[in-house]
């Protein structure tokens, strides 16, 4: 089943995520659920309940690979599964890498996450360079990684490129979401 929305923000709670993922989290959903709006008003198909959702949840597994170099996002899509929201698994597993961009004519809800995702720099939205500078400070201590993130950004670029084809404005044109502290539920301390 696809989760609610309570139903996520419980299993954030559930899975003892932090603030800082939890607020993250919140606003990579602000930005997708605001594109899907807009993809679907231009005429593209998606499902803004499970991007919402998949939104959410994208970074459920985090907290598990902080420190030892595990993939959150293979993970993220084992533990959803488990939980019962087998749909958000593709999502959840595509959301750092989604491969072959160039070729896709067509988007769908993956590509919404994935993008979103790009534009939000902890809590903040920003461009993708902003959010590629402070991705390669935190995740480019090797040359292999550097090279790996630049990749990532190229990837990342033709995404928005295709993205951007259906809608009557631009990257620039993506609100400044904020979440307030009132948006918070009761969290662990981190
Ligand atoms: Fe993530």
């Amino acid at each position: 089943m696809i989760p609610d929305y309570q139903t996520c923000i419980q299993t954030m709670q559930a899975e003892g995520m932090w603030p800082n993922i939890f607020r993250h989290s919140l606003q990579v959903a602000k930005v997708a659920g605001f594109l899907a709006e807009e993809l679907t008003r231009a005429g593209v198909r998606l499902d803004v309940k499970l991007i919402e959702a998949g939104a959410l949840l994208h970074d459920l597994a985090k907290i598990q690979t902080i420190g030892n170099g595990g993939d959150h996002a293979a993970l993220g899509a084992e533990l959803v599964t488990r939980l019962g929201f087998g749909e958000l698994a593709r999502i959840v597993l595509r959301h750092v890498w989604l491969n072959r961009v160039s070729q896709a004519a067509v988007i769908d809800e993956s590509f919404v996450i994935n993008y979103s995702d790009k534009r939000i720099k902890h809590d903040q939205v920003v461009s993708l360079s902003r959010r590629f500078e402070d991705l390669t400070i935190r995740y480019g201590q090797t040359p292999e990684r550097k090279e790996m993130m630049h990749r990532l950004f190229l990837e990342t670029q033709e995404l928005e490129k295709l993205i951007f084809s259906f809608l009557p404005f631009g990257p620039d044109q993506v609100p400044l979401f904020q979440t307030s502290e009132a948006e918070l539920p009761a969290l662990p301390k981190g």
